[in-house]
C-alpha cells in the first residue's frame, strides 16, 4: 500500500544561541491513504514543530521523511511548492480566510492560485458540507465555527491526498469543536488522509488511531 506520510527515526532540535533545544526524538509516524489520525501532547511538546516538517515547511532535520512515497530531502522547492499547493491542505487554529473575500472566493483561491478555477466546484463543495447558505457572505459576518468550516473547505479545494490540521478546533465551543471535526472525518472517508494535533484528548477520539507527543517521543 502506497503510504502517504511515512516517518522514520526523526529526530528535530533547535538551536538557541549555544544551546541546542532537542523537540522531536527518533519518531516513527505512518499515515495511510484516507485515514485520520491525531497527535496529542501539552504545548510546547514539539506537535507545531511536527507538523511544519510534515507541510514541507521546514527542512532541517535528521531521519527520513516521506510524502506519497517520495522523501522530501529530494524535492527541490518549486517541487515542494507545488506539492504544498496541490497535494496538502493547512487548518491552523485561528482562522485565516481574507476578509475582504467572500466564503466561496476564499474557498476558491487554491484553485486561482494553482490557474484551475472553478467555482461551480466551490459551490458544489459548500453544498457537499451543508454550508451553501454562507457562500456569499464575508467572513466578517459569520461564526467563529462556519469561519473555520470554510478553512477546511479551502484546505479541500485542490482535492489534497493529505490535510493537516494544527489545533483546527482550539479556538472553538464544544459544539462547533464537534462540526469542524466531523467535517474532518468527513474528509477523510472522501479519501483524504488528516493528520491533526491538538492538546484536546476528546477531540483527538474523533481520529481512528491516537498517538501521544511527549518528552520528544511519539507513542
Ligand atoms: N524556531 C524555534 N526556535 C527555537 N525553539 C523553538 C522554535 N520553534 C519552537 N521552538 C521550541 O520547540 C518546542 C516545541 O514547540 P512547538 O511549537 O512545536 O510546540 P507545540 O506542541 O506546537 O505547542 P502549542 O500547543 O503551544 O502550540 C518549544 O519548547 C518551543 O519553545
Ligand atoms: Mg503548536
Amino acid at each position: 500500500m502506497k503510504m502517504i506520510v511515512e516517518i522514520e527515526n526523526l529526530t528535530k532540535t533547535y538551536t538557541q544561541g549555544h544551546e541546542q533545544i532537542l523537540v522531536l526524538e527518533d519518531i516513527n509516524l505512518c499515515l495511510r491513504p484516507g485515514e485520520f489520525i491525531s497527535v496529542v501532547g501539552p504545548s510546547g511538546s514539539g506537535k507545531s514543530t511536527l507538523l511544519n516538517l510534515i507541510g514541507l515547511l521546514d527542512n532541517v532535520y535528521s531521519g527520513s521523511i516521506k510524502l506519497f512515497s517520495r522523501s522530501v530531502s529530494s524535492l527541490d522547492e518549486e517541487e515542494k511548492a507545488k506539492m504544498r499547493l496541490e497535494n496538502i491542505g493547512f487548518v491552523f487554529q485561528f482562522d485565516s480566510l481574507l476578509e475582504e473575500f467572500t466564503v466561496i472566493e476564499n474557498i476558491e483561491m487554491p484553485a486561482r492560485i494553482l490557474g484551475k478555477p472553478d467555482a461551480n466546484f466551490s459551490k458544489a463543495l459548500l453544498e457537499k458540507f451543508g454550508l451553501l447558505e454562507i457562500a456569499d457572505k464575508f467572513p466578517m459576518d459569520i461564526s467563529g465555527g462556519e469561519k473555520q468550516r470554510a478553512a477546511v473547505l479551502r484546505a479541500l479545494r485542490n482535492g489534497p491526498s493529505l490535510l493537516i490540521a494544527d489545533e483546527p478546533t482550539g479556538n472553538l465551543d464544544r459544539y462547533n469543536s464537534k462540526i469542524v471535526l466531523e467535517d474532518l472525518k468527513k474528509a477523510s472517508f472522501r479519501g483524504t488522509s488528516v493528520i491533526m494535533v491538538t492538546h484536546n484528548e476528546e477531540a483527538a477520539k474523533y481520529a481512528e488511531r491516537i498517538y501521544h507527543l511527549s518528552d520528544g517521543k511519539l507513542k
